[in-house]
């Protein structure tokens, strides 16, 4: 089997045509996956663009994109991995699992420490990736998040819909906000404008709208809110930047401009006091996982990009090296021994204990490549 990547349009397009069939089976959806992930098939990303064709036609595609991803300030580089598809015609052959193996390779190769994956399945948990971090989310009914927002009792805070002509325009100060959160990822106000132009506010049979949020007339925070208009009481925050002490309060206010009875939206677990907050509103709360997977692509890597983040937090080094076996061993921070297994290093740096409890970007973002 060969995986090629894209040289000319042409072959970009012969992709797209099968992505697009593959996520949209219903042709009244868009067909648009490029105009949704406008990074991932940029023509200066076509190198990270994987296919393989058979029969003369692309049956299966995986998309890289390279970010770099900020850990409590400390940059780490990664690659967001998605847009996985195969033709149905040719699926349960292991084309996808092939095209993702040499995705991993060339990570490991090129010193990528870690992989993101958008999905959970078990084609990526099979490839050793898992789920790592903790997120609550919150789900509740108007009368929930009204309650909330009066106990909070935030003065002077102005919550404005921005138009659509206007999304990019206010890029900068909203990547501001964006990267004033200390676990994040690197976004250029470039980047971001690129993001409030997707095509995710203009999918069709979905509602997805930008509000700003200023407090004593400064922006103190914004929110992207969408509803699926299959479900129009259903409002859900995809993602959100700035003070959650203005977000929180403006929620009601939110959903009542999309004339919607529930809102769900996703805070770090880190935030202690919000789950028993968000309960004592009658706000339903889950403590989930990170959005999608982490797969380790290079360990060595891995560990020596993270030794500042290990020194700040814990003093001294980690040290774990790769037996001939695969198993990663050495000595943790704590002075013990471990021998841990490739997909079991993610929990270890960032779960909580025993795990390290290292800081993870947030992954449950507007744009996840
Ligand atoms: C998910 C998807 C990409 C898998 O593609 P694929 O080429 O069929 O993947 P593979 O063949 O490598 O593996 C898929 C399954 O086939 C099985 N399989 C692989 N080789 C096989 C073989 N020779 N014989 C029988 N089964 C086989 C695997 O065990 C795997 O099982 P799983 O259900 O536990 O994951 C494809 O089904 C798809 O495009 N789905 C819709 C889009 C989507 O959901 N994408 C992922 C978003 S997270």
């Amino acid at each position: 089997m060969m995986i090629q990547k894209p040289k000319t349009t042409a072959d970009t397009a012969a992709m797209l045509e099968m992505l697009n069939r593959v996520y949209h089976r219903d042709p009244t959806c868009h067909q648009g996956m490029d105009r949704e992930f406008p990074h991932l098939f940029a023509p200066q990303n076509h190198d990270h663009l994987y296919y393989v064709t058979l029969d003369q036609r692309v049956v299966s595609m995986v998309g890289v994109y390279p970010q770099t991803m900020l850990l409590a300030g400390h940059p780490l580089k990664v690659w967001s991995i998605g847009c996985v598809a195969t033709d149905p015609l040719y699926e349960k052959r292991g084309i996808a699992t092939e095209i993702l193996r040499q995705v991993l390779e060339d990570g490991h190769d090129r010193d990528i420490p870690l992989a993101l994956i958008s999905g959970e399945r078990g084609l990526y948990r099979r490839l050793n990736a898992v789920s790592v971090g903790i997120m609550i989310e919150a789900n509740g009914e108007k009368t929930g998040w009204q309650s909330l927002g009066s106990h909070m009792a935030v003065g002077n805070l102005r919550v404005r819909q921005v138009a659509d002509a206007d999304r990019a325009l206010l890029a900068s100060p909203l990547v501001s906000l964006y990267q004033k959160h200390p676990s994040r990822f690197v976004r250029s106000a470039d980047h971001m404008a690129t993001l409030l132009n997707a095509l995710w506010f203009q999918r069709p049979r979905y509602d997805q709208r930008l509000f700003a949020i200023e407090a004593s007339g400064s922006l103190a925070g914004y929110a992207v809110a969408y509803r699926s208009l299959a479900q129009p009481n259903a409002v859900t925050i995809m993602e959100w930047g700035g003070s959650l002490l203005a977000i929180l309060p403006s929620l009601t206010d939110i959903l009542e401009r999309f004339g919607g009875q529930t809102l769900t939206m996703n805070v770090p677990a880190s935030l202690k006091w919000l789950n028993h907050t968000f309960r004592s509103h009658a706000i339903e709360t889950r403590i989930l996982p990170l959005q999608g997977t982490v797969r380790v692509l290079n360990g060595s890597a891995l560990f020596s990009n993270l030794r500042p983040l290990i020194r700040e937090n814990f003093g001294v080094d980690l040290h774990l090296n790769e037996s001939r076996d695969g198993m990663w061993r050495g000595t943790g921070p704590d002075g013990s021994g471990l021998a841990l297994t490739l997909s079991e290093i993610p929990p270890y740096l960032f779960n909580p204990y025993p795990g390290l409890s290292l800081p993870m970007a947030w992954t449950h973002d507007l744009n996840f490549i």
